[in-house]
């Protein structure tokens, strides 16, 4: 674990080591904010932090810790506030994902999802509430996903655990206003974040492939929204053309247009399921969001 510049105000990212968290750290990092990354331990977590140092000259902590893990969230509480930072802004983008038939899935994997993409998430947020307040301003970014709004197969788990977070952080939004916390949800579309899942986006249809992102474009337009206290930020066009059609259309013709879509998408590819597994020792059902 690594400090700098202890008295200033710090943008607390969950999932920084990689994809978006690592765009999202870039990010901040170019607008002058210090950071207190957290990812898995033996992740590329340090070496993100010591190239953050050396070409942005903010103050950056690196620590690592299994958000899945009993304590965890308390654990990286306390470390922080062992060292007397404050917290200002705060980023719940860890997250695991997951393509797949329900039977076909782990208990492993659903029980990880539910509690990174849920339960740390609650919790993290829960226990800087008192520190956020002290600011005279604050923001918490929690990240959702497009699966947040629709029924989407073969994305039960997971989607279901991305519309807990478009309504916490909704109705949490409402709460905290009088505090002067900004609560802001970004729901992504499909972005090419790993070799897995820029695979997989690949056997998607043409309509599904031309909303896909880069965690680098995607980064710049979050934290732009959540500075602009917007309470949901979905990036790209064809993402909001989507959700305009989800208003107009009935329930049967979207269930048709997303099953077909999501027929197309496919896990088992021998090449996704190999990279899965390459990019994620351990966790090769966890490559898509
Ligand atoms: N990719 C998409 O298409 C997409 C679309 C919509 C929404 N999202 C959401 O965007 C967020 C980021 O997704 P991503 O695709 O950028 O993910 P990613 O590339 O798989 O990166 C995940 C990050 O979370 C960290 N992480 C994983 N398990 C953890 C744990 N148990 N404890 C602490 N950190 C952990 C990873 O650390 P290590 O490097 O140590 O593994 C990594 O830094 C997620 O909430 C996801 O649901 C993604």
């Amino acid at each position: 674990m690594k400090m700098n510049n202890p008295k200033s105000n710090y943008t607390l990212i969950t999932g920084a080591s990689e994809g978006l968290g690592k765009a999202l750290a870039i990010e901040c990092a170019s607008r002058r904010m210090n950071l207190v990354l957290v990812a898995l331990p033996g992740s590329e977590l340090h070496s993100l932090a010591s190239f953050i140092r050396r070409n942005y000259f903010v103050g950056v902590l690196s620590i690592e810790k299994d958000l899945c893990r009993d304590e965890s969230c308390r654990e990286l509480f306390n470390e922080i506030s062992s060292l007397d930072l404050n917290i200002n802004i705060l980023i719940n983008n860890a997250g695991i994902g997951g393509t797949g038939l329900f039977e076909n899935g782990s208990i492993d994997l659903y029980e990880k999802q539910i509690r990174l993409n849920v339960l740390a998430t609650t919790l993290i947020s829960r226990l800087f509430i008192d520190m956020l307040k002290r600011n005279r301003s604050a923001y918490i970014l929690n990240v959702g996903s497009m699966a947040s709004f629709f029924c989407l197969p073969k994305k039960q788990v997971y989607g279901a655990t991305k519309s807990f977070i478009y309504f916490f952080s909704k109705t949490l939004r409402r709460e905290l206003k009088q505090n002067n916390i900004h609560v802001s949800v970004l729901c992504p579309g499909g972005m090419n974040t790993n070799p897995a899942v820029t695979l997989l986006n690949k056997t998607g249809n043409y309509i599904s492939r031309l909303s896909i992102m880069n965690p680098e474009e995607v980064a710049p337009l979050a934290i732009d929204g959540l500075l602009k206290g917007k309470p949901v930020i979905v990036p790209g066009r064809m993402n909001r053309v989507f959700l305009v059609l989800d208003k107009m259309l009935p329930e049967k013709i979207k269930d048709l247009l997303t099953g077909s879509t999501m027929k197309k998408i496919n896990p088992d590819h021998s090449l996704v399921r190999y990279l899965s597994v390459v990019a994620e020792p351990g966790s090769g059902e966890q490559a898509i969001a």
